[in-house]
C-alpha cells in the first residue's frame, strides 16, 4: 500500500485516513468501487472506468460526490502524490454515513468518496511467464454482478478457495455449470479452431474494461471472438484460457481443476495479446 489516501476532500496518510464506523458502504456494503491500473505513472482505459462507476452509481442511486472529470483529477493526485510509476488505483463510493442504522436509503447524507493507491507491478509480473492456476467453485453472487459493488464476499469465498487449493484464481461457475467469471477477472477461453469466447455482458458477470479492450485488439489480429456462455467441460478442454482484468492486464491460465490447458504453458495467443494490450495501454489510445 502506497502513503497518502483521498477521504472526502482531504489528502492524508493512510494511517489517518478515516471513515465513520456509520458508513454505509462498512455496514451494509451499500457502496460501488473502481480500480484502474497505473503504467509509467498514467491511468489506463480510466474512460471506461469512469463509465462503469457512473452506471453501478445510477443503477444504485448513489449520487456522485464529484462529478467525473473531477474524480479522475483526484485519482491522478493519488498516483503523483504516491510518487507511483506502476500499480493500481482504488475508489470507492458509498451512500455515506447516516445518524443511524437503518435499511432505506437516508434522507440529506453526502456520499463518501475514497482513493487510494497500491504499487505493483504489473507489466512484469511473474504470473505472465508462469500462468496461473485455476479453480472452479460455484457462484454464490447476487443476481446483479454487472454493478461493481463491494460486497464481495463470494469472491473473498472463492479466491480463498482457489488459494487453499494451490491456485491463484477462481472461475465462478453458475447453476448450469457455465462459467460466470473470475472473483476479480473475466474469464476467456480459445477453442482448438482458435475461436476466441468469452461470456457476453448481462447482469450474470461485470461488464470487464480489459474484457473489452482486448476483445478489440483481438479482432484487429483478426482473431474470432464469440460471446457466448463456456462450460467447465469446454474451458478444460480449450486449446488455451486466460484471464484479463485491471488488476492483472492478461494472464494466461495453464490448468483448470488441476487439468492441464494445452500443453500445461501459456499459449502463444495468450502470450500475444497480453503484449499487445500493454501496448496499447501504454500508447495514446488506452492511457486516460
Ligand atoms: N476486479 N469480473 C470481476 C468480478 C472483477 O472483480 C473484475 C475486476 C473483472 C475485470 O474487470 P476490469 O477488466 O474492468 O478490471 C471482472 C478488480 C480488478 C478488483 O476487484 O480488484
Amino acid at each position: 500500500m502506497s502513503e497518502i489516501a483521498y477521504v472526502n476532500g482531504n489528502y492524508a496518510p493512510i494511517a489517518e485516513a478515516r471513515v465513520s464506523i456509520l458508513d454505509r458502504g462498512f455496514l451494509f456494503a451499500d457502496g460501488v468501487y473502481e480500480v484502474a491500473a497505473v503504467i509509467g505513472g498514467r491511468l489506463i482505459d480510466n474512460g471506461a472506468h469512469l463509465a462503469r462507476l457512473e452506471r453501478s452509481l445510477r443503477e444504485l442511486r448513489i449520487d456522485s460526490p464529484l462529478p467525473m472529470a473531477r474524480i479522475a483529477d483526484v485519482e491522478a493526485e493519488i498516483v503523483a502524490r504516491n510518487g507511483m510509476d506502476e500499480g493500481l488505483v482504488y475508489l470507492q463510493i458509498t451512500r455515506g454515513a447516516a445518524a443511524d442504522r437503518d435499511f432505506g436509503f437516508p434522507a440529506d447524507v453526502a456520499p463518501s468518496l475514497v482513493a487510494f493507491a497500491q504499487k505493483k507491478n504489473i507489466t512484469g509480473s511473474p504470473a505472465a511467464e508462469t500462468g496461473v492456476k485455476v479453480l472452479t467453485v460455484p457462484d454464490l453472487r447476487w443476481a446483479r454482478r454487472d454493478i461493481k459493488s463491494t460486497a464481495l464476499l463470494a469472491q473473498v469465498l472463492a479466491k480463498q478457495a482457489a488459494v487453499e487449493g494451490g491456485c491463484q484464481e477462481a472461475w465462478m461457475v453458475d447453476q448450469d455449470g457455465f462459467v460466470t467469471e473470475g472473483s476479480s477477472s473475466t474469464a476467456f477461453i480459445l477453442t482448438e479452431t482458435n475461436v476466441l469466447i468469452t461470456r457476453p455482458n448481462s447482469t450474470a458477470i461485470l461488464p470487464g474494461c480489459t474484457r473489452n479492450a482486448v476483445q478489440l485488439i483481438a479482432k484487429r489480429q483478426g482473431l474470432d471472438v464469440e460471446e457466448r456462455r463456456f462450460s467447465v467441460a469446454e474451458a478444460c478442454a480449450a486449446k488455451e484460457a486466460f484471464l484479463t482484468s485491471a488488476s492483472n492486464l492478461v494472464l494466461p491460465v495453464v490448468s483448470i481443476d488441476g487439468r492441464r490447458i494445452g500443453d500445461g504453458a501459456p499459449g502463444d495467443t495468450s502470450r500475444l495479446l497480453r503484449r499487445l494490450y500493454i501496448e496499447w495501454a501504454t500508447n495514446a489510445a488506452g492511457a486516460g
